[in-house]
């Protein structure tokens, strides 16, 4: 499934759709999750098994996101519904819908090709803009505000943190002397000063995953979501997580383990699933995806 901009261009390709479908292994009367709807891509695929007795539910903290996902999703004959919101906060979402459980929760998490080719969004570090990073554009706090304001060290710990980055020191004090920062390429110029040429483009990775994960918070709220989703999935319902960095890998498939050997969960992945050869070679985010899988077994 490839969504297209109206000029026709291909604005985000769903990542690991046929292995998501196989495992989730949707019943068509079923109830469905998805957490991080985005641009509705697994969502349409979900719907397509979907009969009107079904019911899909679809969650994003972005409103353009689910503007776009609900002009996609109607026609669809199984009830749906979209909500602004965030997936860990999803119980609230269950009580008013009159739902107790769900048969299958999809969590495709990170940002979609929308945000990122988004100029006046601040995710990408090729193109100039405000430093936003914000998934909800109603947040308050912007990367700005962390870049200008954290203490220096504190500043460090989230490079250090959330990117892996070794020169995370460096880095944050090339920032402190700069402040304030406005605009994706002060923040490039930074991390220019503090790295060699031959690390930069990992660094700027780096450096935009570390704060794009503390402006939106994800890791917490990836860790809340574990903790409580498993009274809300139904004995033999699917829950599939597909990450895109090892530090929320890690979280998953720890959580995962805790699930399993307290006998609430059976794991289905024993090592996550990757693109293939051909699906990493069509799409480029696909190459970092990981995708893990459980089912409630009590
Ligand atoms: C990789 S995209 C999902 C793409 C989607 N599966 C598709 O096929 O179109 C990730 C989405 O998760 C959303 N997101 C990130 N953190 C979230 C959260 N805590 N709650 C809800 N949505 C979140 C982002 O706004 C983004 O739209």
């Amino acid at each position: 499934m490839i969504i297209k901009r109206q000029t026709g261009t291909q604005i985000h390709v769903p990542v690991l759709p046929t292995e998501v479908l196989d495992y989730l292994n949707i019943s068509t009367d079923g109830v469905y999750l998805d957490g991080t709807v985005g641009l509705g891509g697994h969502a349409a695929l979900i719907l397509n098994q979907l009969s009107p007795k079904g019911h899909f539910i679809g969650i994003d903290r972005d409103e353009e996101a689910l503007s776009y996902c609900k002009n996609l999703l109607v026609g669809y004959p199984t009830p749906v519904s979209l909500f602004h919101s965030s997936y860990h906060t999803f119980k609230p979402i269950l009580d008013e819908l009159g739902i107790d459980t769900v048969n299958g929760i999809l969590l495709d998490l990170g940002l979609s090709s929308l945000q990122l080719d988004s100029p006046e969004r601040g995710f990408s570090y090729t193109v100039d803009a405000d430093l936003d990073m914000r998934f909800d554009s109603s947040q308050e706090i912007k990367a700005s505000d962390i870049i200008n304001h954290l203490p220096v060290m504190d500043l460090a710990d989230v490079i250090y943190e959330y990117g892996e980055e070794r020169r995370s020191r460096l880095i944050a004090r090339n920032i402190e002397k700069m402040r304030p920062l406005r605009t994706v390429f002060n923040l490039i110029e930074a991390i220019r000063k503090s790295t060699p040429p031959s690390h930069r483009d990992r660094s700027m990775a780096r450096v935009f995953q570390a704060l794009r994960i503390k402006v939106n918070g994800e890791l917490d709220k990836l860790d809340s979501f574990l903790n409580s989703f498993i009274d809300r999935l139904s004995v033999g319902g699917r829950i599939a997580i597909i990450s895109f960095h090892s530090l929320e890998d890690r979280i998953v498939k720890h959580r995962f383990k805790d699930l399993a050997k307290s006998g609430d969960i059976s794991i289905l992945t024993k090592k996550p699933i990757l693109a293939s050869a051909e699906e990493q070679k069509e799409n480029r985010r696909s190459r970092s995806a990981k995708l893990r899988i459980a089912e409630r077994i009590v």
